[in-house]
């Protein structure tokens, strides 16, 4: 027959064993809610990656003068080319009523920055790649349709109805641009 002071000994491991079955209980709700909360909390970030998609800062002094390279922005190419004054002349020469979308050399690039033509690298026409230092007026020769554009990538010839884009970017130095 128990005595009370067994009957306190056998209820103490169990009361004990409860105890512990509802720490662990509560640890687990924890670890679940915080599980469940954390894809969400994550969801509403923008990613790191995304984040440094959305602007990109490029160093132009690695462009050589008459040289163009190709960096990307947003998951699309993106020309930067290091204008001649030749080309520069050349674009600034041609006439606006000559032109199927009409735009000024001076709107297309940065004032004291005529030297640097950044632009989408997509054909307007349906998006392929144009290639630079090709066709009839010194720019860039769609390969698809045979788009050409001029040396300030406006529409010269072909089915391209509008001249290449140009992103919206700054100069954060002399040397230094962030597109986006
Ligand atoms: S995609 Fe460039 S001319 Fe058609």
């Amino acid at each position: 027959m128990a005595t009370e002071s067994n009957l306190a000994h056998t209820e103490q491991p169990n009361a004990g064993r409860r105890d512990f079955l509802y720490v662990a209980t509560a640890a687990v709700g924890a670890v679940g809610v915080g599980a469940a909360v954390w894809p969400l909390i994550n969801q509403l970030n923008p990613d790191a990656s995304v984040l440094a998609m959305a602007s990109t800062e490029f160093d132009l002094s690695s462009v050589a003068e008459g040289s163009s390279v190709t960096i990307k922005w947003r998951g699309s190419p993106v020309f930067v080319r290091h204008r001649t004054q030749a080309e520069i002349d050349e674009a600034r020469a041609v006439p606006l009523n000559e032109l199927k979308d009409p735009a000024t050399d001076e709107s297309r690039v940065k004032e004291g920055h005529a030297q640097y033509l950044v632009m989408v690298a997509l054909c307007t026409h349906l998006g392929c790649v144009p290639v630079g230092d090709a066709g009839e007026f010194g720019g860039w020769l769609c390969p698809c349709h045979g788009s050409q554009f001029d040396t300030a990538g406006r529409i010269r010839k072909g089915p391209a109805p509008t001249n290449l884009v140009v992103p919206p970017y700054q100069f954060l130095s002399d040397t230094v641009i962030q597109i986006g």
